[in-house]
């Protein structure tokens, strides 16, 4: 049986990480969610005030910066820490959305986030969501997965997401929010989402979580066995 690197990259609110994360549980591998490290790095920079024109500010706030994952015994989900402290709930909230994609488009925070992605998935039987899995963290990944979802469903998911959270949030702010980061996260210079030449394509749009979870078991089994 092969330990393998699965790769799942593509737009906000397609459901990447929730079924990545059932994935990984299922195939009993660790989950990484780099846009966690993103969001916790963004998070860091808004409450330090660290100014995005000053290039020693910030490599002085990243020299600062511990990122570390940790599961929750309740729930049995991997949660994230900032320089030790829980921060899963804030980094989902609208302010570090609005923020987020501007602070991963900085080639220096970009360096040093690729370069931990690395270490931590070096083991292998992992498997990571993110933007640039595929492409620039791990060319080499045996499986990556692109996925794609319309719109629509795309903000009701994100919606209903930050429902739970219990935070309301308009649907068309919701809409603006992912329109721009597709923007930013698109076209960046610094490993833009861009889906890899050998990545399967997975539109979400119609498919169930069950559906989509099956098809993902589906694929990595044919890997793992290979
Ligand atoms: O997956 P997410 O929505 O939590 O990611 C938040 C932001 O982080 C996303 O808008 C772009 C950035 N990101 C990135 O640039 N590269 C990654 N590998 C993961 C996320």
């Amino acid at each position: 049986m092969n330990k393998i690197v699965i790769a799942i990259d593509g737009y906000s609110a397609c459901g990447k990480s929730t079924t990545a994360k059932a994935l990984a549980k299922t195939l009993s591998y660790a989950y990484l969610d780099s846009g966690a490290m993103y969001r916790a790095v963004t998070l860091y920079f808004c409450r330090n005030h660290i100014k995005l024109t000053n290039p020693k500010a910030i490599q002085k706030a990243l020299e600062n910066i511990n990122i570390h994952f940790g599961v929750n015994s309740k729930t049995n989900l991997s949660e994230t820490y900032l320089n030790g402290l829980n921060v899963e709930k804030e980094i989902r909230k609208m302010y570090i959305s609005e923020k987020v994609s501007e602070i991963s488009a900085l080639v220096d925070v970009r360096r040093e986030l690729v370069a931990q992605q690395r270490k931590l998935g070096k083991k292998k039987a992992v498997v990571m969501d993110g933007r640039d899995i595929g492409t620039v963290v791990f060319p080499d990944a045996e499986l990556k997965i692109f996925m794609r979802a319309d719109m629509r469903v795309r903000v009701a998911r994100r919606q209903k997401e930050l429902l739970d959270r219990e935070q309301l949030v308009e649907t068309e702010t919701i809409r603006n929010n992912l329109e721009k980061r597709d923007r930013i996260d698109s076209t960046r210079e610094e490993s833009p989402l861009r889906q890899a030449e050998d990545a399967i394509v997975l539109d979400t749009t119609y498919l169930t979580f069950e559906e989509q979870l099956d098809k993902l078991i589906d694929l990595s089994i044919q890997k793992i066995w290979l």
